[in-house]
């Protein structure tokens, strides 16, 4: 069984997919949901799913060891970042190896690093004409929004899109595409 923790910062629509698609294998299991926000709906999420949750501190996350101790502790091998504000410690980085993903909602290297996360992302795509925008999942390094990318898909920018229409159409996108490339990474 592969024990996979979800560090999410929002709302945890990704993570809410990727619990209902591990929910009944006996290989994948969802034993952790990270959180770095007090009150944001991926713990209600968590909570109503019966599944233990972590609120972390940045001094602890950033200056301290990461959380890496009480990962390893829970028998944590895999992390996903669903939604992640906060950037990954080396120390983490180096306890799990080619072990950390994420989802980014645009087509890196195009829109990502410091600042490009959640609406910023979709009005710069539109702000520069783009013609379609589109979805990247990729290994978790030490720079923002940077590590070997495992995989793409691509949504149309439409004329009449708002950094909201294009977000929900690229969150739909994530949800069709995240759990399943989980499950191909984590059977190799
Ligand atoms: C997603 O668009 C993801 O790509 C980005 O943050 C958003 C999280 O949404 N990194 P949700 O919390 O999963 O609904």
């Amino acid at each position: 069984m592969t024990r996979i923790a979800i560090f999410a910062s929002g709302a945890g629509s990704n993570a809410q997919k990727i619990i209902d698609h591990f929910r009944d294998s006996d290989q994948v299991r969802v034993s952790l949901v990270v959180c770095n926000k007090p009150g944001a709906g991926v713990l209600r999420i968590a909570d109503n799913e019966g599944i233990p949750s972590l609120v972390i501190e940045k001094e602890k996350f950033f200056r301290d060891n990461a959380y890496t101790d009480e990962l390893q502790e829970a028998g944590i091998d895999f992390i996903i970042l669903a939604g992640f504000l906060w950037k990954i410690p080396v120390d983490l980085i180096r306890a799990y190896p080619g072990k950390i993903i994420n989802i980014h909602p645009a087509l890196l290297p195009a829109y990502g690093g410091k600042g490009m996360y959640g609406n910023h992302v979709h009005q710069a795509v539109i702000d520069h004409h783009e013609k379609e925008s589109g979805i990247t999942i990729h290994y978790v390094d030490e720079q923002y929004d940077h590590g070997d990318i495992i995989f793409q898909a691509k949504s149309p920018v439409l004329a009449s899109d708002t950094a909201d229409t294009l977000a929900s159409r690229i969150h739909q996108l994530e949800h069709q595409h995240y759990p399943a490339v989980i499950e191909q990474l984590l059977q190799i």
